[in-house]
């Protein structure tokens, strides 16, 4: 059975939604994208991720599409639709259709598509092993703060982190770490919780900025600032988070063991504190 999905209005089967071959985000990879997680058929972080949405669209002087004020009905009619327990909805805007032209079009109406997907984020085997990720120049653009469909350069990198027997990558510009591919990137040491501090070289995570006010709610001590990939393979522990990953740890980092290769008890914590208290907020 194929699922419905969403496209400019319409709830859909997958098959019978079509978007223009004019269409930017097609084109020019001009479109901004959110991943909302479902948990208990719920959605979490959902006010973060409309937020951030917002946000990445007005840094792009795009339009909010029509339906921007249903987004919370759209999401939880496809949840429902789908029958989805765990998994995600997937939301894109882009710029809209119109001939193909470097300048902004004046008039064009954004093309707004969700989808969902389900799948288990609770108990996944990386959840219980950890993962390993190997290092990677970071060659994005410079505006990795806003949440663009511009996904070219992650795929490759989880390519080569498949190729080199990992599962990720850690992003390296001028001799600092600045996130995963698809996560934001944290250290402990000396029961420190280290992380990048917030700017335009990373994106500003949905996920960390609820992981980081529970770590100090429950007393742990958090640093914001850079960290080098000599102090990263030093670390006791290393995790990494995003809406689908939640908090995952890291056990190895091009080629360093973390710690004892297990997940340590820093990261197993904070894991289950984000999910109880994400789901306690699920809406
Ligand atoms: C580059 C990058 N950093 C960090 C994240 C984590 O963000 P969030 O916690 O909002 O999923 C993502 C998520 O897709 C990402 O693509």
């Amino acid at each position: 059975m194929s699922r419905t999905v969403f496209l400019n209005g319409d709830y859909l089967p997958e098959e019978d939604a079509k978007v223009s071959i004019f269409d930017r985000g097609f084109l020019m990879a001009d479109g901004v994208y959110e991943v909302t997680s479902v948990l208990d058929g719920k959605l979490l972080e959902f006010d973060g991720h409309v937020k951030r949405l917002e946000r990445s669209l007005g840094e792009l002087d795009m339009g909010k599409p029509k339906d921007f004020d249903n987004l919370l009905e759209i999401h939880r009619e496809l949840v429902s639709r789908n029958n989805v327990d765990q998994g995600g909805v997937y939301l894109q805007v882009t710029r809209g259709v119109a001939d193909r032209d470097f300048v902004f079009p004046k008039d064009a109406e954004p093309t707004l598509t969700l989808f969902t997907q389900s799948r288990p984020l609770l108990d996944t085997p990386a959840s219980q092993t950890g993962i390993k990720v190997v290092f990677s120049d970071d060659i994005r653009w410079g505006r990795r703060d806003i949440k663009t469909v511009q996904l070219l350069y992650p795929s490759m990198c989880k390519m080569m982190a498949k190729a080199a027997g990992a599962d990720d990558v850690w992003l390296v510009e001028e001799g600092l770490i600045t996130e995963g591919s698809s996560n934001n990137a944290y250290i402990v040491k000396d029961n420190q919780i280290i992380t990048r501090d917030l700017s335009n070289d990373i994106l500003h995570g949905i996920t960390r900025a609820s992981v980081l006010i529970y770590a100090r709610e429950a007393q742990m001590e958090v640093v914001e600032r850079a960290f080098s990939p000599a102090e990263a393979q030093a670390a006791d522990e290393a995790f990494i988070t995003s809406a689908s990953t939640f908090v995952l740890p890291v056990v190895s980092i091009d080629g360093a063991q973390i710690g004892e290769g297990t997940p340590g008890p820093v990261s197993r914590r904070l894991r289950e504190i984000y999910i109880d208290e994400s789901r306690k907020r699920a809406i």
